[in-house]
């Protein structure tokens, strides 16, 4: 079964061919009405659950539309509402919503919940994020760099900030597109060794350079994320605001990279904290294009999970 649980789990062939699909299903309905229907229906017939237990705007909206567009239907589920969230297994709630929709996407803490709700679903499960990863983020910004500047082979990422759940998807996706990863931030908030070690296996050259300057020098793309994830205590953010200021993305910092670099967020972006208004609305910037490429990515993900 076509589980979409994690970028290193899923073939480099599945990846692209994924991203490809994407790109022709964006061009297809160019210009068109957002709730109009694609021209073909390969979800028609189909229900999709998709259950959050952390707040989101761009995965519920983009999934939510996505799945419609393709003529399935969607039921929103919050977790804290569900029997999940009183104390029902895991396990036994992949058992009952396999019998009741046809694929789950889920947004979670513990990755744990996610990898268990795949072993006991009947049906494919999609990451939606975790406290560790979040991999349909990272097949937006894909299609978004191709988009922009042809293939991401070879190219130079810098990840600024904290090495947290998207900087690992980034990672993970160094590893199966082949392009190189420089991670800038302090040593405590250091990606996992783990991921470190899997894109290098896989050939990627991955860089730790604790100097902003100096690890965006020559870079294709900055990204950023927020200085404190969803699953960080609230009590943890001045403290990470204090190591965290040095690798604030701004006009300064974008100057070591290559003039026609570009700068990515997934969002939600906290302004003049790790990026400023004048790069994230600045012409390097591509933020609203990866917002709107979660839906094209997501689609095809779901097309390649359910195989129509
Ligand atoms: N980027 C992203 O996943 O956004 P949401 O938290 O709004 O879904
Ligand atoms: N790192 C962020 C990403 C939000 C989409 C978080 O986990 O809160």
């Amino acid at each position: 079964m076509n589980h979409f649980l994690d970028i290193h789990k899923t073939s480099p062939d599945d990846l692209r061919q994924i991203i490809d699909q994407a790109a022709q299903m964006k061009s297809a309905r160019a210009g068109r009405p957002k709730g109009t229907p694609d021209d073909d229906q390969p979800l028609a017939g189909r229900m999709v659950a998709l259950i959050f237990e952390k707040p989101s705007t761009r995965t519920r909206v983009s999934f939510d539309v996505g799945v419609r567009q393709m003529g399935g239907e969607t039921m929103v589920l919050s977790g804290k509402d569900m029997q999940l969230g009183h104390g029902e297994t895991i396990a036994d709630t992949a058992r009952v919503l396999s019998r009741y929709v046809d694929l789950i996407m889920i947004r979670t803490f513990d990755e744990t919940v996610l990898t268990e709700m795949a072993e006991y679903s009947d049906v494919p499960v999609i990451n939606g994020l975790t406290d560790r990863t979040h991999p349909c983020q990272i097949m937006a910004d894909i299609q978004t760099y191709e988009e922009h500047r042809g293939p991401i082979k070879g190219k130079k990422v810098v990840w600024t900030g904290d090495g947290n759940n998207v900087c690992a998807s980034f990672l993970h996706a160094a590893g199966q597109f082949g392009f190189d990863l420089t991670f800038t931030g302090p040593s405590q908030l250091d990606p996992e060794e783990e991921f470190i070690g899997l894109a290098r296996q896989a050939g990627s050259t991955i860089t730790i350079e604790r100097d902003a300057a100096k690890a965006v020098a020559g870079a294709d793309l900055v990204v950023a994320d927020t200085w404190v994830s969803m699953h960080d205590s609230q009590s943890s953010k001045e403290r990470r605001h204090n190591m965290l200021r040095p690798y604030q993305v701004n006009d300064a910092l974008m100057a070591h990279a290559k003039p026609d670099a570009l700068f990515m967020h997934c969002l939600p972006a906290h302004r003049e904290e790790e990026v400023t208004s004048a790069v994230m609305d600045g012409p390097q910037s591509v933020i609203f294009d990866e917002a709107e490429n979660r839906l094209h990515a997501q689609k095809a993900v779901m097309r390649w999970c359910l195989d129509v």
